[in-house]
């Protein structure tokens, strides 16, 4: 068993994660739960997820979050999804019952509210920090945020199930409409329960570009570690990049046998859980010197 979140404020959620897999739930619900709880959490939607999230350039909060699992073809998504503070939730329920995969704006709406959610008013979805940010956007232009925090969760339960989660309300005052990598699969996320996952935090139209949660997995295939993985991932866009500063990317892992790994651009604390452990621990990486 055991768990991994991205930032530091993925701490409450992986402690969440540690106590439903001690209490023998599969790996999918506690994804699904310590997510959705971020989600709904209106102070941590200046971490750039869910409720309280920094809306799109007309004021409006438009989320993604995906959920897949390492059986093979269990994946679902939402993009640019309104009202609505657990988006993860709908992204399971796209994955349990719906004949596709990823659902977007209107069409992600009226499929959640057709599993009895509830669409909130726009103004439910903001916090007096978003609201505030976004009416200094407003007037000065100004972007009190330009950050990327998606939370990416992976959880591995007793039963070796592998599931992992993002989640994100997207980059601060974007255009309407924009989706960033978070809801692709092999972007924002990936999972094969033959030998781990992966998820990514960042700058996720640059992210998009490059697949590095796939990436990541098949690095782990060819018998790299969690840690060696992510790092040959990130190494690989700079390479590619050739000496221009690499964009933001943080990216997490954990594989089968429950090791954990991390990569990033910049600064990037994360934390996470496995059997054996007390307490969850945070890792900061690539801190300036
Ligand atoms: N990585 C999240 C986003 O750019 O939307």
């Amino acid at each position: 068993m055991a768990a991994v979140g991205t930032w530091s404020f993925s701490r409450p959620a992986v402690e969440r994660m540690r106590c439903m897999l001690l209490d023998g739930q599969n790996a999918t619900d506690v994804v699904e739960t310590a997510m959705a709880e971020v989600e709904d959490d209106v102070d941590t939607g200046r971490h750039i997820v869910g409720r309280g999230g920094f809306p799109n350039f007309k004021g409006v909060v438009e989320c993604d979050a995906a959920i897949m699992e390492g059986e093979p073809g269990r994946f679902g998504a939402v993009a640019a999804l309104k009202g609505i503070a657990q988006p993860c939730r709908v992204a399971r329920k796209v994955m349990d019952r719906s004949p596709h995969s990823l659902l977007v704006g209107e069409g992600a709406e009226s499929f959640a509210q057709e599993q009895g959610f509830i669409s909130e008013p726009n103004n439910n979805m903001l916090s007096d920090h978003s609201a505030t940010a976004y009416q200094e956007f407003l007037e000065k232009n100004k972007r009190v945020k330009d950050g990327h925090d998606t939370l990416g969760l992976i959880a591995l339960d007793l039963s070796g199930n592998i599931t992992v989660g993002v989640s994100t309300s997207g980059a601060p005052f974007k255009s309407p409409g924009r989706v960033g990598d978070s809801p692709l699969p092999g972007c924002g996320l990936y999972a094969d329960h033959t030998v781990g996952a992966a998820a990514a935090t960042g700058d996720g139209d640059k992210i998009m570009c490059y697949c590095p949660s796939f990436h990541v997995v098949q690095l782990m295939r060819q018998g790299l570690s969690p840690n060696e993985a992510c790092h040959a991932v990130l190494a690989d866009i700079q390479r590619r990049i050739s000496g221009d500063k690499c964009f933001e990317i943080g990216l997490i892992s954990l594989n089968m046998k429950g090791e954990v790994g991390a990569a990033s651009s910049v600064a990037f604390p994360y934390t996470f859980w496995k059997q054996g452990m007390d307490l969850v621990k945070e890792l900061v990486i690539n801190q300036p010197k």
